[in-house]
């Protein structure tokens, strides 16, 4: 083999690596109201409305009370709390990526938002793939373990006391109700 075309093989080789590693998949985050479209009626289970009163909706919010302030200095972080990356780190959604990686929708005020727990959506998000678990998955979904949420609910958190999966999953449940699957009612971009 010609040293020439040795070349063309290790570059071509490297290019399907590439192209078949999930290193080379950056998926965006495209935002809370992005999902909610989709995910909010009463019948399929209401997941967007779910996440608004439940605990991750306000994570953020949560860094800008007196709480927070003191929390923050018993840590040893000084300044505003919602501008630490100590604590934006497990409170807001994809902190400390780069800008490009955000849709013009996506708003980090909405702290522990819908893609903190089941990745960046902009490639699963269509219609045709989400119905389709396997293709989900190919395109960005995750398969959400105890590991998805000890990210952030571990002993790094200055509040955290303990964690169990099994529990704790409950109280964050939304579910699409059995027989509500499928349908062709949903908003579509
Ligand atoms: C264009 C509409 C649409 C958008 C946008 C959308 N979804 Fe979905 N999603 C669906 C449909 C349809 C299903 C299939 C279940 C059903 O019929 O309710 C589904 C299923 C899911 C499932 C279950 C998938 C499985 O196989 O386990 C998850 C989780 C999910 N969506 C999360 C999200 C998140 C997070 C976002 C935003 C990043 C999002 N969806 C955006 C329409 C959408
Ligand atoms: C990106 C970080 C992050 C991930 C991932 C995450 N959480 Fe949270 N979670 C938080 C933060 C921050 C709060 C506190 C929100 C507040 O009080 O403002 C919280 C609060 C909670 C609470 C209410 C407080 C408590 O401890 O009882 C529950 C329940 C909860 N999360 C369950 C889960 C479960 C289950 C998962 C995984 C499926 C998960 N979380 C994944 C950051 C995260
Ligand atoms: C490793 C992830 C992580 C980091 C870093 C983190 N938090 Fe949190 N925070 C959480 C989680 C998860 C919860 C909810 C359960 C818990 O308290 O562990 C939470 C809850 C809170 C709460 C509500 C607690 C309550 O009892 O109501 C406050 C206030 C808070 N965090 C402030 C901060 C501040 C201030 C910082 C930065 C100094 C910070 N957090 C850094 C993950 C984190
Ligand atoms: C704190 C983590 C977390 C957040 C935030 C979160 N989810 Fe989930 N979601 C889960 C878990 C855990 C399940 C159940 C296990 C699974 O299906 O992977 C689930 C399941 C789902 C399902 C499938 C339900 C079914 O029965 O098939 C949909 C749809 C969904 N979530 C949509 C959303 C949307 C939309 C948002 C934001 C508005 C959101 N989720 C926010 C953790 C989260």
């Amino acid at each position: 083999m010609s040293k020439k075309s040795f070349t063309l093989m290790l570059v071509s080789s490297l290019v399907m690596w590439l192209g078949t590693s999930s290193f080379a998949k950056d998926y965006d985050y495209i935002g809370v109201e992005k999902c909610g479209k989709c995910h909010k009626k009463e019948k399929k289970g209401a997941q967007l409305k779910k996440w608004q009163d439940g605990p991750h909706a306000k994570a953020f919010k949560t860094l800008g009370t007196d709480s927070a302030k003191l929390v923050a200095k018993k840590a040893g972080v000084t300044g505003d709390p919602q501008k630490a990356p100590e604590c934006l780190k497990c409170h807001v959604t994809g902190y400390g990526l780069p800008a490009a990686r955000f849709g013009e929708k996506f708003k980090a005020e909405n702290g522990v938002g819908c893609e903190s727990c089941h990745g960046p959506g902009s490639a699963y998000k269509k219609k045709k793939i989400m119905k389709d678990h396997d293709k989900s998955v190919a395109n960005g979904l995750v398969e959400i373990t105890e590991k998805t949420c000890t990210e952030c609910h571990n002993d790094k958190s200055p509040t955290f006391k303990d964690f169990n999966y099994e529990e704790r999953v409950k109280d964050i449940a939304h579910p699409v109700p059995e027989g509500a699957k499928g349908g062709d009612d949903e908003e579509e971009e």
